[in-house]
C-alpha cells in the first residue's frame, strides 16, 4: 500500500494523507541553519549543532507521535479552527497534500473553503527558515479569518533544555517589536545571539508565553487563544517562551493573500561590537552580551532586521525558491542515469543523492531517531558519508576531511566522534574502535580520485586538534595504515578494539558481573579479540593506500604497503576462512566468531563483503562460495540479514549484539548499510544480476509498494529493517542518517552502473543484469561532462569490449581526463 507518489519531474515525493504509518520527514537547509520537518510540519531547527544551538523545542518520543513541537499554523474562522498541515489541531481537512522536495516542503490543507498552502524552506546562504503562506478563499462568500502562527523556543542547549528545569523556568526572555518576536534568553555563557520569528504584515495580537497561549492544561491541539480567536499579547518572563502572531485576513470570494514568516537566527561576533557592548568573548569567539540597567538582556537587532528585509516580499521569496531549485538541479546533474527502470532513475538521480547530502551534513546527529544530543559527527560515519557526497561539492568534502583528520590521535587511531560546533574529539566516548582509521584513507582516496587534488596530502593537519602536533595529511594516512598492522592479534589478524564497524560486537568488553554495563567494562583478559572484517577492509583500503603512494611517487611506501596487504590476504585465507565463508572474528579467548562451529551467529555479512571487495579468495572460488552462503543463509525477500542464526539469548562475551531481540538491529536485522557491500562484492565477481537484485530489495523506490509494512519514508533509506527472525519482519527503523545512503550510492553508481572515478580518468566497469540492453549516464568529472551510452548486445554482466570517446576508440576501460570543460560523447559496448 502507498501513501503518496513520486513526482519525478518536480523531484518531490507527494504525500496524500497526514496519517502516514510514521512521520515522514524532510530536511531544510544544507549549510549552517538546519530544520527537520515532518509531513504535518512537526520538527525543529538548529544552527550548526543540534545539541548546542537548538533553536526550537521538540519532544522526542512524545505522544501522540510527532506532536512534540513544530512550526504550527492555525486558521480561525467564525468559531471553528484548524491547522492547514492537519497537526496539531487535527481537524478533518477537505484536502491535504504534502510535497517534500529538495530542501523545501509544501503543505496544503483546505477546510471551510479556505485553502492554505505553506512552503517551508531555508534559502541558500541564510540562517533562517522562510514560510510562504498562501491563503485562498475557494468559497463564494466573503471570509474574515485569523491566522495564528506558533512555535516554541528551545533554550539553546537541547540537553539542558530537556533536563535542567529548576534553572530554565527562570531564564526565558523575549522582546516583541512590531511584528517580530525575539527570543533572547541567554545560555550560561551569556552570548550575544538570538532567534526571531517575524511576519511581513501588521499583527493584531501576539503571544510569547506558552501557558498564556495554550491555557495551562491544554495542548497544541486546542490552544485557548486560538479557540477563542483572540491573542493574549503575553510577554514571557521565564517558563517556556514561544512565538505566536495573529494576522487578520479578509478575503473576497476566490481572493488570495500571501504572507511571509521568517524564523531566523543571528549572532554578533566580536568584530561586530556595538554601542551597548560591554562583554567579553566566549569560547566560540562570540560576544558576551550586554545587560541593560534594569537587568534585562539587550540585543543588537540589526542582523535580524536585515534578514527580514531580504525576504520582505513574496517576489523575493519566490526568487530564493528558484535559486534553491537551480542549486539542487545543478548538484544532482553531476551524476545522472537514464534507464528503462523509473525506480532506478529516481533513486540515483534524485533521492539517494539527496540523502547523501543530508548524511554528509548531519552525520548521525539529528533525525526522528537521533535526538541531536546523543551523537555528533562520527569519524567512521562521516568518512563513509563522504563517499556518496564528494562528487557534489568536493570543496566541502575537502574541508570535512581535514576536520576529521584533525581529530585523529597521534597513534593513528581516532576519536570516535566530535561535536560539529567545536570540532573537537569527544573525550567521553574516546576511541579504540579499530576500524576507524581505515575509513579516513578511503575518504581521502575517493576525494583525490574525484578531484585530482593531490595537494590535500600536503595540508598541515593537527593530531588530536593540537596544532603543535600537526603533520601533512599524508602522514595521517600512513599512521592510519600502520595502526592496523601495529595492532595485530595472535592469528596475525587486526585487533578489534572496542568494536569495529559493528558497534555491537564487543568481544573484549565483557563482564561476568551482571550489575555492570557491557559498554564500560573491559575484558579481564588480554583484549586480543581479532576482526576479520578489519582484515578485509585492510586488503581493500590498504591497497588503495598503496596505489595512492605509487601515484605520488612514493614507491618505497607503496611497495611496503602492498606487501602488508598481500600478507593480510594470506592470513585471511589461512585463519579467516572456514568451510564456506569468511569468519567474522576471534574472541578474546581465541574462539571463532561467525563459524559453522558456533551455536548461533554462524555467519556474518560484514567480512563476506569486505574480504571479497579486498580480492580475497577470488582465484580459488572461495569468494564466490562465501557469497553463495550469504544468499542462502542471510537472504530474505526484504534484504540480507546481518547474521544467522540470530542470537536468541544474551551472550556476555559477544556484547551488545546479543542484547537485541532476534531480528532487530545488529542481531540479524537487515542492516541496509552492509547490504551494499554485498552488492559491491557481487559486482567484483561479475554477478550483476545478483548485485542488482540485492539493490532493488532495499532501495526505497522499490519498497514504496509495501509502505504499510516498511512504515518509514519511501524516498530515503533506513538503517535497519526487521529481519526474518523478528515478529515485525520488513518494518524499518532509523531512516535518514545512515551510511546506507552513501554505500548504496557507491554500489549502484560505481559498482553496478560502473562509472568509477580513478586517478587518471573515469573507469567504466559495469556489473549489470544480463537482460539490460542499454542505459545512459551523464557524469560531470573534473569540470568536463561525459555523456556515456552503454550498450549490452551480448547480454553480459561485466566486461568492456569497446570504448569509444568522441568517435575515437580508446584502449582499456578508462576515459581520459580532458580538462577542457566540454562535453564528451562516450560509447561503451559490453561483451
Ligand atoms: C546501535 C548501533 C549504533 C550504536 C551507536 C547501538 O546501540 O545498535 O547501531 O551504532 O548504538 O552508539
Ligand atoms: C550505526 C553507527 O552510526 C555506525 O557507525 C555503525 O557502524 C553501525 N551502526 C553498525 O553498528
Amino acid at each position: 500500500m502507498k501513501f503518496g507518489f513520486f513526482d519525478d519531474l518536480n523531484k518531490e515525493y507527494v504525500i496524500t494523507t497526514p496519517e502516514t504509518p510514521y512521520p515522514w520527514i524532510n530536511y531544510l537547509g544544507s549549510q549552517a541553519f538546519f530544520s527537520l520537518i515532518s509531513n504535518t510540519a512537526g520538527g525543529y531547527s538548529f544552527y550548526k549543532d543540534a545539541k548546542l544551538r537548538r533553536i526550537t523545542r521538540f519532544r522526542y518520543n512524545n505522544v501522540p507521535l510527532d506532536l512534540g513541537g513544530g512550526r504550527y499554523y492555525y486558521l480561525y474562522d467564525n468559531g471553528d479552527f484548524w491547522s492547514p498541515g492537519f497537526a496539531p489541531a487535527k481537524k478533518e481537512l477537505e484536502y491535504y497534500e504534502c510535497r517534500h522536495g529538495m530542501g523545501y516542503t509544501k503543505i496544503t490543507g483546505r477546510r471551510n473553503g479556505i485553502e492554505t498552502k505553506i512552503t517551508f524552506f531555508v534559502p541558500l546562504d541564510y540562517n533562517g527558515e522562510v514560510h510562504k503562506v498562501s491563503i485562498v478563499n475557494t468559497s463564494n462568500q466573503v471570509k474574515n479569518v485569523k491566522l495564528f502562527s506558533f512555535l516554541e523556543w528551545c533554550l539553546w542547549n537541547a540537553q539542558e533544555d530537556s533536563t535542567n528545569f529548576q534553572r530554565n523556568f527562570s531564564t526565558g526572555e523575549v522582546e516583541v517589536k512590531g511584528s517580530v518576536i525575539y527570543h533572547k534568553t541567554e545560555y550560561k555563557e551569556r552570548r550575544d545571539h538570538y532567534a526571531f520569528f517575524s511576519v511581513n504584515a501588521p499583527i493584531s495580537g501576539f503571544d510569547s508565553d506558552r501557558e498564556s497561549f495554550l491555557g495551562t492544561y491544554h495542548g497544541f491541539d486546542n490552544p485557548q487563544v486560538v479557540a477563542r480567536g483572540e491573542s493574549n499579547n503575553s510577554v514571557a518572563d521565564g517558563w517556556s517562551p514561544i512565538a505566536s502572531h495573529c494576522v487578520e485576513i479578509s478575503l473576497q470570494p476566490k481572493e488570495s493573500k500571501e504572507l511571509v514568516f521568517i524564523l531566523g537566527y543571528a549572532e554578533n561576533k566580536l568584530e561586530e561590537k556595538w554601542e551597548y557592548q560591554v562583554g567579553e568573548v566566549d569560547t566560540d569567539g562570540l560576544l558576551l552580551s550586554s545587560v541593560a540597567p534594569n537587568g534585562t538582556n539587550v540585543i543588537n537587532k540589526k542582523k535580524a532586521e536585515e534578514m527580514i528585509a531580504k525576504y520582505a516580499t513574496v517576489k523575493a521569496v519566490d526568487q530564493a525558491l528558484l535559486e534553491l531549485k537551480d542549486y539542487w538541479d545543478k548538484l544532482l546533474s553531476k551524476y545522472n542515469v537514464k534507464s528503462h527502470d523509473d525506480k532506478l532513475n529516481r533513486m540515483v538521480n534524485i533521492w539517494n543523492q539527496y540523502q547523501c547530502m543530508v548524511t554528509f551534513n548531519l552525520s548521525r546527529s539529528a533525525s526522528y531517531f537521533e535526538s541531536g544530543i546523543g551523537r555528533g559527527m562520527g569519524f567512521r560515519d562521516s568518512n563513509q558519508d563522504l563517499l556518496g557526497f564528494v562528487h557534489q561539492i568536493p570543496d566541502r568534502a575537502r574541508e570535512r576531511i581535514i576536520d576529521l583528520a584533525s581529530t585523529q590521535l597521534p597513534d593513528g587511531g581516532a576519536y570516535h566522534q566530535y561535536q560539529p560546533l567545536t570540532k573537537k574529539g569527544n573525550d567521553e566516548i574516546g576511541g579504540n574502535f579499530n576500524d576507524d582509521p581505515l575509513w579516513l584513507i578511503l575518504a581521502v582516496t575517493a576525494y583525490i580520485k574525484e578531484t585530482g587534488d593531490y595537494d590535500i596530502l600536503e595540508v598541515n593537519t593537527p593530531y588530536d586538534n593540537k596544532l603543535e602536533l600537526a603533520k601533512p595529511l599524508s602522514d595521517h594516512l600512513k599512521r592510519a595504515f600502520n595502526h592496523v598492522i601495529e595492532n595485530l592479534g595472535p592469528h596475525g589478524l587486526p585487533l578489534i578494539g572496542r568494536a569495529d564497524w559493528n558497534d555491537c560486537l564487543n568481544l573484549n568488553c565483557f563482564s561476568m558481573d551482571p550489575g555492570e554495563s557491557f559498554q564500560t567494562v573491559t575484558s579481564k583478559d588480554g583484549k586480543v579479540a581479532e576482526s576479520v572484517m578489519i582484515a578485509g577492509m585492510f586488503t581493500y583500503i590498504g591497497e588503495e593506500y598503496a596505489i595512492l603512494m605509487d601515484k605520488v611517487g612514493n614507491n618505497e611506501e607503496s611497495i611496503r604497503a602492498m606487501k602488508e596487504v598481500e600478507n593480510m590476504r594470506d592470513v585471511i585465507m589461512k585463519h579467516g576462512y572456514d568451510g564456506s565463508w569468511f569468519l567474522r572474528a576471534y574472541d578474546d579467548f581465541g574462539r571463532k566468531i561467525g563459524s559453522d562451529e558456533c551455536e548461533e551467529g554462524k555467519i556474518f555479512i560484514e567480512s563476506q563483503g569486505f574480504c571479497v571487495m579486498g580480492k580475497c579468495g577470488l582465484n580459488d572460488g572461495k569468494a564466490q562460495k562465501a557469497l553463495d552462503s550469504v544468499e542462502k543463509r542471510l537472504g530474505t525477500k526484504f534484504g540480507l540479514v546481518l547474521n544467522n542464526p540470530a542470537f536468541t539469548r544474551y551472550y556476555v562475551e559477544y556484547g551488545e549484539i546479543s542484547t537485541y531481540p532476534a531480528g532487530y538491529k545488529e542481531n540479524a536485522g537487515i542492516f541496509c548499510h552492509n547490504n551494499a557491500w554485498i552488492m559491491c562484492a557481487e559486482a567484483v565477481i561479475g554477478r550483476g544480476d545478483k548485485a542488482f537484485d540485492y539493490y532493488t530489495k532495499i532501495a526505497p523506490a522499490y519498497t514504496e509498494e509495501y509502505s504499510e509494512i516498511h512504515r518509514l519514508e519511501p524516498y530515503v533509506y533506513a538503517q535497519m529493517v526487521a529481519g526474518k527472525d523478528a515478529r515485525r519482519f520488513g518494518e524499518a527503523k532509523n531512516s535518514w542518517l545512515t551510511g546506507t545512503a552513501s554505500w548504496n550510492f557507491v554500489a549502484i553508481s560505481q559498482y553496478i552502473l560502473g562509472i568509477k572515478p580513478e586517478y587518471d580518468g573515469l573507469m567504466i566497469d559495469p556489473a549489470i543484469p544480463t537482460d539490460w540492453e542499454v542505459y545512459q549516464i551523464t557524469r560531470e568529472f573534473r569540470g568536463d561532462r561525459y555523456d556515456i551510452t552503454i550498450v549490452n548486445p551480448y547480454h553480459v554482466s561485466k566486461g568492456v569490449k569497446k570504448l569509444v570517446v568522441d568517435a575515437k576508440e580508446v584502449e582499456g576501460n578508462i576515459i581520459p581526463v580532458f580538462g577542457d570543460g566540454l562535453e564528451h560523447k562516450v560509447k561503451v559496448i559490453l561483451g
